[in-house]
Parts: structure tokens; sequence; C-alpha cells
């Protein structure tokens, strides 16, 4: 077995990634990275500021200068004026929870409007590039799993196990409706599954670090899948693959 092996898990909005991989970093005792957890970060403070989305320079001055990510750190009092705070707080299976500025963020962090605003900073090189380090600082003994888009192809190239996840955008949509407590009804359907189709057309074909399937990914669709049986299959597959 390699040291401190890297797992990466790909995929659209709603696949199923984030569930799949505190499942898997609970069972192996790994590390997890949920990276979009830091572009959600970065287009909620950066809209809150009031901010272009857009804007790659005003962007770039932000993160730099004024956003503050701390991992499992005890959260201080003193917040420097104009400045954000980020307290991660990593638990075991279930997803991290967030602080900022003493504010507890999780819902407003995993809201549609929040994954819309993260999809359109996530476009911008400036932004992707000041996170890289963040994300491979994540990688500490015995391992990481990392759940994104640009896992396998961008921040961990060389992980030894990659993973593509997919589902049908039908079976997408209503997981995403039931995961933020909605009713499950043929409007908000419509309505969700257009929205879905609209962020993964963007993470798709940005110039940066598209949403693509890995080279020598193991391709995963969950679509008719329970949660046991989809752990099922990618803890086989691990054990398999990379002999743990
Ligand atoms: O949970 P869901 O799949 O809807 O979204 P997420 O994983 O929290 O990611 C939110 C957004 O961040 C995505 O739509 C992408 O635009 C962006 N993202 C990215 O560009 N690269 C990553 N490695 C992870 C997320």
């Amino acid at each position: 077995m390699a040291d401190n092996p890297v797992i990466t898990i790909d995929g659209p909005a709603a696949s199923g990634k984030g569930t799949l991989a505190q499942r898997l970093s609970a069972d192996l005792g790994f590390n997890l990275l949920d990276s979009g957890l830091l572009y959600r970060i970065v287009g909620y403070t950066a809209s809150d500021a009031q901010l272009s989305l857009r804007d790659a320079s005003g962007l770039e001055v932000f993160i730099r200068d004024r956003l503050r990510f701390k991992i499992n750190q005890e959260p201080s009092r003193e917040i420097a004026p104009g400045s954000y705070e980020v307290y991660i707080f990593k638990h075991v299976g279930v997803e991290d929870t967030v602080s900022i500025n003493g504010r507890n963020v999780n819902l407003v962090l995993r809201s549609q409007e929040t994954g819309v605003n993260s999809s359109i900073v996530s476009a911008v090189p400036e932004v992707r590039h000041l996170l890289i380090p963040i994300q491979r600082a994540m990688l500490t003994p015995p391992g990481l799993v990392a759940d994104g888009r640009d896992m396998g192809t961008v921040v961990f190239p060389d992980a030894q196990l990659k993973f593509y996840l997919d589902a049908s955008v039908g079976t997408r949509a209503r997981r995403r409706l039931d995961q933020l407590q909605k009713p499950v009804d043929q409007s908000s359907l419509v309505k969700m599954i257009s929205e879905l189709e609209q962020r993964d057309k963007r993470d798709r074909t940005r110039d940066i670090a598209p949403l693509k399937i890995p080279e020598n990914a193991q391709i995963l669709d969950t679509t008719n899948l329970t949660i046991d049986e989809m752990f099922t299959v990618a803890r086989t597959t691990i054990r398999e693959q990379i002999l743990i």
C-alpha cells in the first residue's frame, strides 16, 4: 500500500459524492476534503461583502487579504475589521460544520443560492489557484478522501484511486430536494432539474479545471443504488485496486 493514499471522487452536483466520501473516510479512518465547501465559502462571503462574483482581481485580493481559513481550531473572539474568519470543523462520518465570524453558516452555505454563487466564483482562475494549497494541505496521514470536480484531474492527479460518480438528473434533483428538506412535487422537481443542469453546464464548460472524467477513473452510476450499495461497490473496488 502507498504511504498516505489519496482517493478522489469527482462528479456533477448531487451525484452522491459527499455521502460516499463521508462513508469512506469514516470506514478507512482517512481525512476528508469537501472541496465544494471551500468554493461555497468563497461564493457566500464574496457575495456578503458585495463583491462582483466575476471580478478576478477583486476576488483574488479578497481571498488573500480578508478570508482566513482555520481547520479544527478553537474560534478566536478577535475579528480583524472587514475580514471573514472561517472555522471549519471536521467530524467523522458526517459533513463538516462551519462558522464565520462566530456565526453558524451551515444552512446558508448549503443553500441553492450559495451553490450558484460558488459555481460562478469557481470559474475564476485566481480563485482556484488560491484554493489549491488549502486543499493539498488536507492530505495528512493515514490518507485522504477528496470530493469535488477536479480532484482527480488537477488537485491530486497522482491519486491512487479515482472515482467518477454520476446519476440521472431526475434522481439528482430528487436527492437535492430531500437534502434541503423541501417537498418533492412536480413543479419543484422541474425547477431543481433546470438549476442542476445550468450549474453542471457551467462546471463542465469553464476554461479552467472543468468537470470531466479523470483518466483511469472508476465510473459509478448511482442512479439505482442505495447509499449502502454505493458504499459497498466503492469499498470493494478500493480493496481490490489499492489493497486497503
Ligand atoms: O453538493 P454539490 O455537488 O451540489 O456542490 P459542491 O460539491 O458543494 O460544489 C459547489 C460548486 O463548487 C460546484 O457547482 C462547482 O462549481 C464548484 N466546485 C469546483 O469548481 N471544484 C471543486 N473541486 C468543487 C466544487
